[in-house]
């Protein structure tokens, strides 16, 4: 099967919503140091431009969990594959998620996290699939809400591919 790709939310667009986020983390947690915790490989590129944007002092730190399943659907069962250097005792603690499907990657990190007594602890999503939900997930903040489609780009991939594209685009599959 071949897939395509067509463009879902625009660049421009992706990066306008990123500023709009980024200016209300910055209110939102004025006088305080934000520290941000990138789920590896998909928040990459979105922890990276959300931070540029954010004007309070910013610390981060990088995680990686791979939930076995295959190219399309998360199996529920996550492994964490690399830890975070730090502790985050004490620190006002905003995850950085690409995509919540399920919600069940999620539910297993946050608690995890939660175990580790930061003074605070909130979720920033660039795109959120409400009608996947199978596992309650509250998201502090989402760039946007998309339909229930596989989506790629802006850091997330399919089969590894197209991390890099700089929009939001949906893959489809068609028969060679
Ligand atoms: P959940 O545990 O079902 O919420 O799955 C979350 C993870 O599945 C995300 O962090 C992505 O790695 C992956 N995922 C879910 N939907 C998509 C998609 O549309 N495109 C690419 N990856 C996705
Ligand atoms: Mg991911």
């Amino acid at each position: 099967m071949k897939e395509q790709i067509h463009i879902m939310l625009s660049e421009e667009k992706v990066n306008a919503r990123i500023a709009e986020l980024a200016k209300q983390i910055s209110q939102d947690y004025a006088g305080r140091t934000v520290h941000l915790v990138c789920i590896l490989k998909g928040s990459v590129f979105f922890t990276c431009e959300l931070a540029k944007r954010i004007t309070v002092p910013v610390t981060m730190d990088f995680m990686s969990v791979s939930s076995y399943g295959d190219d399309t659907k998360s199996s529920g069962v996550v492994r964490l594959v690399k830890d975070l250097d730090e502790p985050l005792q004490d620190k006002d603690v905003l995850v950085i998620e690409d995509i919540i499907d399920s919600g069940r990657t999620l539910s297993y990190l946050l608690e995890n996290l939660s175990n580790r007594k930061p003074a605070s602890l909130r979720l920033c999503t660039l795109l959120d699939k409400p009608e996947r939900r199978v596992k309650e997930v509250k998201v502090d903040y989402t760039g946007f809400e998309i339909p229930d489609e596989f989506v790629v780009g802006y850091g997330l991939d399919y089969a590894q591919k197209y991390r890099n594209l700089p929009y939001i685009g949906v893959v489809t599959f068609e028969e060679e």
